[in-house]
Protein backbone atom coordinates (compact mmCIF):
# COMPACT_ATOMS: atom_id res chain seq x y z
CA UNK A 1 0.00 0.00 0.00
CA UNK A 2 1.41 3.17 -1.28
CA UNK A 3 0.41 6.76 0.01
CA UNK A 4 0.33 9.96 -2.00
CA UNK A 5 0.33 13.54 -1.05
CA UNK A 6 -0.78 16.47 -3.68
CA UNK A 7 1.11 19.48 -2.76
CA UNK A 8 0.90 21.86 -5.60
CA UNK A 9 -1.72 24.28 -6.29
CA UNK A 10 -1.13 27.98 -6.17
CA UNK A 11 -2.98 28.84 -2.95
CA UNK A 12 -3.98 32.49 -4.65
CA UNK A 13 -6.82 32.15 -1.57
CA UNK A 14 -3.92 32.20 1.25
CA UNK A 15 -1.79 35.22 -0.67
CA UNK A 16 0.36 37.00 0.55
CA UNK A 17 1.57 33.95 2.51
CA UNK A 18 1.75 31.78 -0.95
CA UNK A 19 4.12 34.30 -2.30
CA UNK A 20 7.01 32.23 0.13
CA UNK A 21 5.73 29.33 0.43
CA UNK A 22 3.09 26.41 -0.48
CA UNK A 23 -0.02 26.71 1.28
CA UNK A 24 0.42 23.04 3.01
CA UNK A 25 3.38 24.03 4.67
CA UNK A 26 1.58 27.01 6.20
CA UNK A 27 1.46 25.71 10.56
CA UNK A 28 -1.39 25.30 12.50
CA UNK A 29 -0.23 24.76 16.66
CA UNK A 30 3.20 24.94 15.27
CA UNK A 31 3.01 21.98 12.60
CA UNK A 32 2.50 21.95 8.50
CA UNK A 33 -0.82 21.22 7.43
CA UNK A 34 1.03 18.94 5.02
CA UNK A 35 3.04 17.03 8.44
CA UNK A 36 -1.13 16.21 9.52
CA UNK A 37 -1.61 14.14 6.32
CA UNK A 38 2.30 13.22 5.99
CA UNK A 39 1.25 11.63 10.05
CA UNK A 40 -2.32 10.27 9.05
CA UNK A 41 -1.01 8.19 6.38
CA UNK A 42 1.70 6.41 8.33
CA UNK A 43 -0.86 5.72 11.22
CA UNK A 44 -2.08 3.69 8.22
CA UNK A 45 1.00 1.63 8.16
CA UNK A 46 1.44 3.58 4.80
CA UNK A 47 6.01 3.85 4.66
CA UNK A 48 6.05 4.49 0.91
CA UNK A 49 4.91 7.96 0.31
CA UNK A 50 4.90 10.40 -2.75
CA UNK A 51 5.03 13.99 -2.61
CA UNK A 52 3.57 15.43 -5.43
CA UNK A 53 5.12 18.90 -5.93
CA UNK A 54 4.09 22.12 -7.60
CA UNK A 55 5.78 25.12 -9.10
CA UNK A 56 4.87 27.38 -5.47
CA UNK A 57 8.45 26.71 -3.70
CA UNK A 58 8.96 22.42 -4.55
CA UNK A 59 11.93 23.37 -2.77
CA UNK A 60 10.96 24.30 0.69
CA UNK A 61 8.80 21.25 0.71
CA UNK A 62 11.81 19.24 0.25
CA UNK A 63 13.46 20.79 2.51
CA UNK A 64 11.19 20.05 5.44
CA UNK A 65 10.63 16.15 4.27
CA UNK A 66 14.00 15.66 3.07
CA UNK A 67 14.01 11.75 2.29
CA UNK A 68 11.44 11.30 4.92
CA UNK A 69 13.59 9.71 8.02
CA UNK A 70 13.08 11.87 10.13
CA UNK A 71 9.44 11.36 9.96
CA UNK A 72 9.71 7.39 9.86
CA UNK A 73 8.83 7.06 5.87
CA UNK A 74 10.41 6.74 3.00
CA UNK A 75 9.77 9.87 0.50
CA UNK A 76 9.78 10.00 -3.28
CA UNK A 77 9.22 13.67 -5.09
CA UNK A 78 7.37 13.66 -8.43
CA UNK A 79 7.36 17.26 -9.96
CA UNK A 80 3.85 18.11 -11.53
CA UNK A 81 4.90 21.81 -12.04
CA UNK A 82 1.86 23.59 -13.42
CA UNK A 83 -1.38 22.87 -11.93
CA UNK A 84 -3.19 20.45 -14.44
CA UNK A 85 -5.42 18.31 -11.70
CA UNK A 86 -5.74 16.12 -9.29
CA UNK A 87 -5.50 13.52 -11.89
CA UNK A 88 -2.78 14.60 -13.77
CA UNK A 89 -1.06 14.71 -10.37
CA UNK A 90 -2.11 11.59 -9.69
CA UNK A 91 -0.82 10.17 -13.40
CA UNK A 92 2.49 11.03 -12.65
CA UNK A 93 2.75 8.82 -10.07
CA UNK A 94 2.24 5.41 -12.00
CA UNK A 95 5.31 4.03 -11.70
CA UNK A 96 5.91 4.52 -8.24
CA UNK A 97 2.28 3.05 -7.60
CA UNK A 98 2.98 0.07 -9.45
CA UNK A 99 0.34 -2.85 -8.71
CA UNK A 100 -0.14 -1.77 -5.01
CA UNK A 101 -3.83 -0.07 -3.92
CA UNK A 102 -2.71 3.48 -2.86
CA UNK A 103 -4.12 6.59 -0.84
CA UNK A 104 -4.19 10.01 -2.96
CA UNK A 105 -4.20 12.51 0.06
CA UNK A 106 -4.58 16.24 -0.58
CA UNK A 107 -1.63 18.48 1.12
CA UNK A 108 -4.35 20.52 2.64
CA UNK A 109 -6.85 18.97 4.48
CA UNK A 110 -6.97 18.15 7.90
CA UNK A 111 -9.61 15.26 9.21
CA UNK A 112 -10.64 15.45 13.02
CA UNK A 113 -10.27 11.67 13.21
CA UNK A 114 -7.91 11.05 10.52
CA UNK A 115 -8.28 8.31 7.79
CA UNK A 116 -7.40 4.68 9.45
CA UNK A 117 -10.97 3.32 9.79
CA UNK A 118 -11.78 4.16 6.53
CA UNK A 119 -8.51 2.87 5.20
CA UNK A 120 -9.48 -0.76 6.72
CA UNK A 121 -13.04 -0.30 5.42
CA UNK A 122 -11.91 0.10 1.81
CA UNK A 123 -9.13 -3.01 2.80
CA UNK A 124 -12.11 -5.07 3.71
CA UNK A 125 -15.03 -4.61 1.19
CA UNK A 126 -12.59 -4.88 -1.53
CA UNK A 127 -14.02 -1.57 -3.36
CA UNK A 128 -12.00 -0.91 -6.61
CA UNK A 129 -11.84 2.70 -5.59
CA UNK A 130 -14.03 4.49 -2.03
CA UNK A 131 -14.71 8.12 -1.53
CA UNK A 132 -14.87 10.11 2.01
CA UNK A 133 -18.20 12.20 2.14
CA UNK A 134 -18.93 15.18 4.28
CA UNK A 135 -22.69 16.67 4.41
CA UNK A 136 -21.19 20.98 4.20
CA UNK A 137 -23.76 23.52 4.02
CA UNK A 138 -22.28 25.30 0.88
CA UNK A 139 -21.67 22.20 -1.74
CA UNK A 140 -21.18 24.25 -4.73
CA UNK A 141 -17.28 24.58 -3.56
CA UNK A 142 -16.33 20.69 -4.22
CA UNK A 143 -16.97 17.52 -5.86
CA UNK A 144 -20.40 16.26 -5.10
CA UNK A 145 -21.91 12.63 -4.51
CA UNK A 146 -25.39 11.87 -6.41
CA UNK A 147 -27.20 8.19 -4.50
CA UNK A 148 -30.21 6.48 -5.60
CA UNK A 149 -33.12 5.53 -3.77
CA UNK A 150 -30.96 3.11 -1.81
CA UNK A 151 -28.35 5.04 -1.29
CA UNK A 152 -25.72 3.47 -4.34
CA UNK A 153 -23.67 5.93 -4.89
CA UNK A 154 -24.65 7.02 -8.91
CA UNK A 155 -22.92 10.14 -9.90
CA UNK A 156 -19.56 11.82 -9.00
CA UNK A 157 -19.99 15.73 -10.26
CA UNK A 158 -16.61 18.77 -9.27
CA UNK A 159 -18.50 21.68 -8.41
CA UNK A 160 -21.87 21.66 -9.22
CA UNK A 161 -23.70 24.99 -9.37
CA UNK A 162 -26.98 22.77 -8.86
CA UNK A 163 -25.84 20.17 -6.05
CA UNK A 164 -27.28 16.95 -6.44
CA UNK A 165 -27.07 16.47 -2.55
CA UNK A 166 -24.67 18.17 0.53
CA UNK A 167 -22.74 15.56 0.40
CA UNK A 168 -18.89 17.04 -0.53
CA UNK A 169 -16.07 14.48 -1.52
CA UNK A 170 -13.11 15.02 0.77
CA UNK A 171 -10.14 15.24 -0.33
CA UNK A 172 -9.42 11.74 0.33
CA UNK A 173 -8.90 9.01 -2.11
CA UNK A 174 -8.67 4.92 -1.86
CA UNK A 175 -7.74 3.80 -5.21
CA UNK A 176 -6.44 0.93 -7.46
CA UNK A 177 -4.15 1.16 -10.49
CA UNK A 178 -7.42 0.64 -12.36
CA UNK A 179 -8.39 4.94 -11.84
CA UNK A 180 -4.77 5.64 -14.12
CA UNK A 181 -7.03 3.43 -17.16
CA UNK A 182 -9.64 6.67 -16.81
CA UNK A 183 -7.61 9.14 -16.38
CA UNK A 184 -6.06 8.18 -19.86
CA UNK A 185 -9.39 8.43 -21.13
CA UNK A 186 -10.10 12.21 -19.54
CA UNK A 187 -10.58 16.00 -21.01
CA UNK A 188 -9.75 18.85 -19.04
CA UNK A 189 -12.84 20.58 -17.52
CA UNK A 190 -14.24 24.16 -17.88
CA UNK A 191 -10.99 25.31 -14.98
CA UNK A 192 -8.88 23.30 -17.80
CA UNK A 193 -7.86 20.90 -15.61
CA UNK A 194 -7.84 16.40 -15.37
CA UNK A 195 -10.65 16.54 -12.26
CA UNK A 196 -10.06 13.34 -10.27
CA UNK A 197 -14.06 13.36 -9.59
CA UNK A 198 -14.25 12.92 -13.19
CA UNK A 199 -12.48 10.40 -13.45
CA UNK A 200 -14.20 8.31 -10.69
CA UNK A 201 -17.23 9.36 -12.65
CA UNK A 202 -15.60 7.03 -15.20
CA UNK A 203 -15.56 4.02 -13.26
CA UNK A 204 -18.81 4.13 -11.90
CA UNK A 205 -19.69 4.51 -15.80
CA UNK A 206 -17.72 1.59 -16.70
CA UNK A 207 -19.17 -0.76 -13.94
CA UNK A 208 -16.69 -0.51 -11.42
CA UNK A 209 -17.20 -0.57 -7.88
CA UNK A 210 -16.82 2.52 -6.39
CA UNK A 211 -17.88 2.84 -2.29
CA UNK A 212 -17.65 5.75 -0.43
CA UNK A 213 -17.89 6.44 3.50
CA UNK A 214 -19.42 9.28 5.65
CA UNK A 215 -16.53 11.63 7.61
CA UNK A 216 -17.53 11.83 11.38
CA UNK A 217 -16.28 14.80 13.48
CA UNK A 218 -14.74 17.81 11.21
CA UNK A 219 -13.11 17.95 7.96
CA UNK A 220 -11.28 21.44 6.63
CA UNK A 221 -9.91 21.70 3.47
CA UNK A 222 -7.59 24.76 4.51
CA UNK A 223 -7.50 27.16 1.54
CA UNK A 224 -8.47 30.45 3.66
CA UNK A 225 -7.19 32.34 6.16
CA UNK A 226 -10.57 31.81 8.53
CA UNK A 227 -10.25 27.83 8.00
CA UNK A 228 -6.57 28.19 9.07
CA UNK A 229 -7.64 29.99 12.47
CA UNK A 230 -10.58 27.31 12.64
CA UNK A 231 -8.19 24.33 12.41
CA UNK A 232 -5.27 25.58 14.42
CA UNK A 233 -8.27 26.47 17.46
CA UNK A 234 -9.35 22.94 17.34
CA UNK A 235 -6.58 21.21 17.15
CA UNK A 236 -4.71 23.35 19.83
CA UNK A 237 -7.86 22.40 22.03
CA UNK A 238 -8.09 18.25 21.10
CA UNK A 239 -4.40 17.64 20.86
CA UNK A 240 -1.99 19.85 22.65
CA UNK A 241 -0.82 18.37 26.21
CA UNK A 242 0.72 21.34 28.36
CA UNK A 243 4.31 20.60 28.48
CA UNK A 244 6.40 23.35 29.28
CA UNK A 245 9.76 23.46 28.85
CA UNK A 246 10.00 27.50 28.66
CA UNK A 247 10.75 29.46 31.58
CA UNK A 248 7.95 31.27 33.08
CA UNK A 249 8.98 34.84 35.01
CA UNK A 250 6.74 36.48 36.91
CA UNK A 251 3.59 34.71 35.18
CA UNK A 252 0.70 33.21 34.82
CA UNK A 253 -0.22 30.03 32.56
CA UNK A 254 -3.90 29.22 32.66
CA UNK A 255 -5.68 26.69 30.60
CA UNK A 256 -3.10 24.16 28.40
CA UNK A 257 -0.35 25.55 27.55
CA UNK A 258 3.05 23.78 25.33
CA UNK A 259 6.10 26.53 25.63
CA UNK A 260 9.12 25.00 23.97
CA UNK A 261 12.78 25.39 24.87
CA UNK A 262 14.16 28.30 25.27
CA UNK A 263 11.90 30.55 25.51
CA UNK A 264 11.50 33.10 28.38
CA UNK A 265 7.81 34.69 28.94
CA UNK A 266 8.36 37.65 31.82
CA UNK A 267 5.38 39.30 33.39
CA UNK A 268 3.01 37.67 31.35
CA UNK A 269 -0.12 35.80 31.04
CA UNK A 270 -0.81 33.00 28.47
CA UNK A 271 -4.57 31.55 28.26
CA UNK A 272 -4.33 27.71 26.80
CA UNK A 273 -5.55 26.27 24.88
CA UNK A 274 -2.14 27.96 23.13
CA UNK A 275 1.64 26.61 22.01
CA UNK A 276 4.70 29.06 22.24
CA UNK A 277 7.16 27.19 20.32
CA UNK A 278 11.24 27.40 20.98
CA UNK A 279 13.21 30.37 21.06
CA UNK A 280 10.78 32.99 22.22
CA UNK A 281 10.57 35.81 24.15
CA UNK A 282 7.28 36.67 25.41
CA UNK A 283 6.86 40.09 27.83
CA UNK A 284 4.68 42.33 29.58
CA UNK A 285 2.32 41.00 27.35
CA UNK A 286 -1.09 38.87 26.81
CA UNK A 287 -1.32 35.84 24.95
CA UNK A 288 -4.95 34.31 24.70
CA UNK A 289 -6.47 30.96 24.12
CA UNK A 290 -6.45 29.25 20.59
CA UNK A 291 -2.80 30.99 19.45
CA UNK A 292 0.02 29.40 18.04
CA UNK A 293 3.17 31.17 18.26
CA UNK A 294 6.39 30.11 16.11
CA UNK A 295 9.87 29.80 17.04
CA UNK A 296 12.44 32.74 17.37
CA UNK A 297 9.24 35.03 17.41
CA UNK A 298 8.84 37.73 19.98
CA UNK A 299 6.02 39.50 21.80
CA UNK A 300 6.01 42.73 23.79
CA UNK A 301 3.95 44.95 25.91
CA UNK A 302 0.95 43.70 23.61
CA UNK A 303 -2.10 41.46 23.52
CA UNK A 304 -3.18 38.93 20.61
CA UNK A 305 -5.76 35.79 20.66
CA UNK A 306 -7.13 33.24 18.46
CA UNK A 307 -4.34 33.68 15.92
CA UNK A 308 -1.19 31.95 14.10
CA UNK A 309 1.95 33.59 14.23
CA UNK A 310 4.82 32.55 12.46
CA UNK A 311 7.92 31.85 12.95
CA UNK A 312 10.95 35.59 13.77
CA UNK A 313 8.11 37.60 13.91
CA UNK A 314 8.29 40.59 16.68
CA UNK A 315 5.41 42.55 17.50
CA UNK A 316 5.58 45.07 20.30
CA UNK A 317 3.23 47.47 21.94
CA UNK A 318 0.09 46.82 20.11
CA UNK A 319 -2.97 45.73 22.15
CA UNK A 320 -5.86 43.83 20.40
CA UNK A 321 -4.65 41.55 18.07
CA UNK A 322 -7.39 38.99 17.25
CA UNK A 323 -7.85 36.52 14.09
CA UNK A 324 -4.29 36.78 12.84
CA UNK A 325 -2.80 34.71 10.43
CA UNK A 326 1.02 36.45 10.37
CA UNK A 327 3.82 35.41 8.12
CA UNK A 328 7.65 34.65 9.27
CA UNK A 329 9.75 37.74 10.14
CA UNK A 330 6.91 40.15 9.38
CA UNK A 331 7.19 43.11 12.40
CA UNK A 332 4.23 44.57 13.98
CA UNK A 333 5.40 47.80 16.46
CA UNK A 334 3.85 50.85 17.42
CA UNK A 335 4.92 53.73 15.82
CA UNK A 336 7.10 56.14 18.23
CA UNK A 337 5.58 59.17 20.59
CA UNK A 338 1.90 59.70 21.08
CA UNK A 339 1.50 60.14 16.98
CA UNK A 340 -2.00 58.18 15.70
CA UNK A 341 -0.17 57.82 12.14
CA UNK A 342 -0.96 54.11 10.86
CA UNK A 343 2.69 53.22 8.87
CA UNK A 344 2.33 50.32 6.54
CA UNK A 345 4.52 47.89 4.63
CA UNK A 346 2.76 45.27 2.88
CA UNK A 347 3.72 42.59 0.43
CA UNK A 348 0.60 42.31 -2.18
CA UNK A 349 -2.42 40.85 -1.37
CA UNK A 350 -1.76 42.10 2.20
CA UNK A 351 -5.06 42.63 4.61
CA UNK A 352 -4.90 45.15 7.48
CA UNK A 353 -8.46 45.45 9.53
CA UNK A 354 -8.10 48.53 12.10
C1 LIG B 1 -10.64 19.44 -4.77
C2 LIG B 1 -11.54 18.45 -5.53
C3 LIG B 1 -12.95 18.47 -4.94
C4 LIG B 1 -12.90 18.18 -3.46
C5 LIG B 1 -11.94 19.16 -2.75
C6 LIG B 1 -11.72 18.76 -1.29
O1 LIG B 1 -11.12 20.74 -5.02
O2 LIG B 1 -11.54 18.78 -6.91
O3 LIG B 1 -13.76 17.51 -5.58
O4 LIG B 1 -14.21 18.30 -2.91
O5 LIG B 1 -10.65 19.17 -3.40
O6 LIG B 1 -10.80 19.59 -0.64
P1 LIG B 1 -10.09 22.00 -5.22
O7 LIG B 1 -9.36 22.16 -3.92
O8 LIG B 1 -9.17 21.61 -6.35
O9 LIG B 1 -10.97 23.15 -5.57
Amino acid sequence: MKGIILHGGAGTRLRPLTYSGPKQLIPVANKPVSQYVLEDLRSCGIKDIAIVLGETFPELVKEHYGNGEKFGVRITYIYQGKPLGIAHAVSLCRDFVGDSEFIVYLGDNILQHGIKAHFERFLSEGYDAMVLLKEVEDPTRFGVAQFDAKRRLIRLVEKPKEPPSNYALVGVYFLKPVIFDAIKDLKPSWRGELEITDALQMLIERGFNVGYDFVKGWWFDTGKKDDILTVNARILDERITGCIKGALENSRVEGRVEIGEGTRVINSLIRGPSIIGEKCTIRNSYIGPYTSIGNGTSVVDSSIEYSVVMENVSISGVDGLDECLIGRCARIVKAEGNRKAVKLHLSDYSEVIL
